[in-house]
């Protein structure tokens, strides 16, 4: 992807002044503050309309610049050698002298880091002297934006600037896994956990059931395109839509497919610009067919299904 350097030098100069501003990521795009400073995490918090005690992902450039900032472990090494950057979030011990706004953290000793993938991000945070805090930038609870555009659809002009990177090649946010002690997944994502199993030799502790909410991503409202979702359904109603894994012979004008041969991936990756789809054709409801529960199915139908509690 070409990088337009132009639009770098624009981001840099919001984030100096601590505004807030949209960036792409492989994952999902992201709302963006320098994480060292009070008054732009506030923002991030406001616009979003985010709980504060629901704490923000920091995005480092690499390992070198989040050592002041935490402490860092054997596991971590591991994995960041084998995905990183890429779709994986870390929760890590804060070090007592870390610069990171208490804003961030609502004053917990953990933090969530992530090394995002997406040349115009990695060029971007090359160029400046601080992390970003960067939720997913959508109003809290709502769907997740994959493009500049349904940036613009959440926020309208309340964003200073939307750094254009294109579509988001995964489209679904990244695994996030508590990595300071026995090793717990604590969000399904973009990389799969047979992937992350191989690299620590170890089973992992799934910790993502709704009642506990150690991270509020897991609470069941979230991921929700506004209307009602049914799971495993065999037929669509009137008024309903009907999205598949892959295309139907019978091709029919409510009918929506994730993947033309039902690949999962590229199912994730459509995943939220298609019920963004749906909602935008104003059906009322949408009704699931059933899909594979593996690989990357897994996080779809961890989506879906809080989604479908909303
Ligand atoms: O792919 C992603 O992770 C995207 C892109 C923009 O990087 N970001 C993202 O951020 O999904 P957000 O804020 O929508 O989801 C972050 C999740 C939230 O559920 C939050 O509760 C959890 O991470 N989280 C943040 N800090 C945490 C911490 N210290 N301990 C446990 N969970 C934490
Ligand atoms: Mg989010």
């Amino acid at each position: 992807m070409k990088i337009n350097l132009a639009n770098i030098k624009k981001a840099k100069k919001f984030l100096y002044k601590n505004e807030c501003i949209a960036i792409p990521t492989e994952t999902v795009y992201g709302l963006a503050g320098n994480a060292f400073s009070d008054k732009a995490c506030k923002k991030v918090f406001k616009l979003k309309k985010r709980p504060k005690n629901n704490p923000l992902i920091v995005h480092y450039y690499n390992y070198q610049n989040l050592k002041k900032d935490c402490k860092l472990n054997e596991n971590f090494f591991k994995l960041y050698k084998k995905f990183c950057p890429g779709p994986i979030t870390f929760i890590l011990n804060l070090k007592k002298n870390s610069k990171v706004s208490k804003v961030v953290t609502n004053k917990k000793t953990t933090l969530a880091v992530r090394f995002p993938e997406h040349p115009v991000t990695r060029s971007l945070l090359k160029q400046i002297a601080f992390p970003l805090a960067a939720p997913s930038a959508n109003i809290s609870s709502r769907l997740s934006p994959v493009c500049s555009n349904d940036v613009k659809e959440d926020f309208g002009k309340k964003i200073k600037f939307v750094l254009d990177g294109g579509r988001s090649s995964i489209g679904i946010e990244s695994t996030i896994i508590d990595i300071r002690n026995k090793p717990k997944i604590l969000r399904l994502g973009g990389i799969e956990l047979s992937a992350i199993k191989k690299i620590l030799r170890r089973k992992l502790i799934i910790d993502n059931s709704p009642a506990k909410i150690s991270a509020p991503g897991q609470s069941r409202i979230h991921y929700s395109p506004g209307i009602p979702i049914r799971l495993k359904a065999k037929k669509a109603k009137n008024d309903e839509a009907f999205l598949f894994i892959n295309k139907k012979k019978v091709a029919k004008a409510n009918y929506f497919f994730l993947s033309k041969k039902g690949d999962l991936n590229e199912a994730a990756k459509n995943l939220y610009s298609t019920l963004r789809k749906i909602k935008n054709n104003k059906y009322k409801s949408i009704a699931v067919a059933k899909i594979p529960n593996k690989g990357m199915g897994k996080t779809i139908n961890d989506r879906l299904t809080r989604a479908s509690k909303f």
